[in-house]
């Protein structure tokens, strides 16, 4: 038979998850962003890169639930509050399937005129939401993106001017949707100099083939509700290839470090349970 002490024991256990899952329902559904500095080792040409931070902004799905574009100006500012050298901008701005909490589609000028307020050097690769068919979502980004001063990389390389001095930023345009070609993402970067690789599914991280800094990706919004299966699932449902990637640090093949931002809004479920809306500020470490 239950004991009254231990049915009341059980009962506080019930009740406390209740509320710690309650909370965390509430505190990410309402908006709350936070930014984590995020300490990498890694092997530069360029000894001043070191200290070098780079913020990672990833899968904003703006129109999702609580993704406004007066939300997306306090993640700005917040952006601009940490100071960071450089800020990727990986993908996934737009939400393509609507759910049912989902608002307004806002166009993609606006989504583009909030950006440029980030302070920081930046640049953009689009994701699988932005590369979608409907209404002609791709082109009116890539105008969008063109007619700001972000540079929007498709198979594509720039080199950015940062305080600690020069790094390219290479994208990959995305696997699922775009047309990725690695040789024409690289074809300017020199052998000698520092890269970061940006591609929107870490499943990019695959065709890699150069040292690199860093490689930067988002995608699977850290299971955003359920965990591994949603990061399976989410955005790319259809993906049959996909590899286990979750969140987090990786070290890829050749050693280089690899980063799956969290992400910030949502896609499909209107919620983020356990897996705050967040971005990471990764500092360049020397190993
Ligand atoms: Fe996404």
């Amino acid at each position: 038979m239950v004991s009254r002490r231990s049915f009341l024991r059980g009962s506080l256990g019930i009740a406390t998850g209740l509320a710690g899952t309650g909370y965390y329902f509430h505190d990410v559904t309402t908006g709350r962003y936070t930014i984590e500095d995020v300490p990498i080792k890694t092997k530069l040409l360029n000894d001043d890169l070191y200290g070098l931070k780079i913020l990672i902004v990833t899968d904003l799905h703006i129109g999702a639930h609580n993704m406004t574009l007066e939300h997306l100006d306090d993640i700005v500012d917040a952006i601009n509050d940490k100071q960071p050298d450089v800020v990727l901008l990986a993908g996934d701005y737009i939400l393509a399937n609507r759910d049912f909490r989902s608002h307004t589609n806002y166009t993609p000028s606006q989504i583009t005129d909030a950006l440029e307020k980030i302070k920081a050097p930046k640049a953009a690769v689009l994701g699988n939401h932005d590369l979608n068919r409907s209404n002609n979502m791709a082109a009116r980004l890539t105008q969008a993106f063109d007619n700001s001063d972000i540079p929007l990389l498709r198979n594509q390389s720039i080199r950015l001017d940062t305080d600690k001095g020069k790094i390219w930023i290479a994208g990959l345009d995305n696997m699922y949707g775009g047309l990725p070609d690695y040789a024409a993402t690289m074809m300017n970067v020199p052998d000698d100099e520092d890269v970061i690789y940006l591609t929107h599914s870490p499943d990019g991280f695959a065709l890699l083939r150069r040292n690199a800094a860093l490689a930067v990706a988002g995608d699977t919004h850290c299971g955003q509700v359920i965990g591994r299966s949603f990061a399976d699932a989410v955005d790319g449902d259809y993906v049959k290839t996909r590899e286990d990637w979750y969140c987090g640090e990786y070290s890829l093949i050749d050693g280089a470090p690899a980063y799956v931002s969290g992400g910030i809004g949502t896609s499909g479920i209107p919620a983020r349970v356990f897996v705050p809306s967040r971005s990471e500020m990764i500092i360049l470490e020397p190993h």
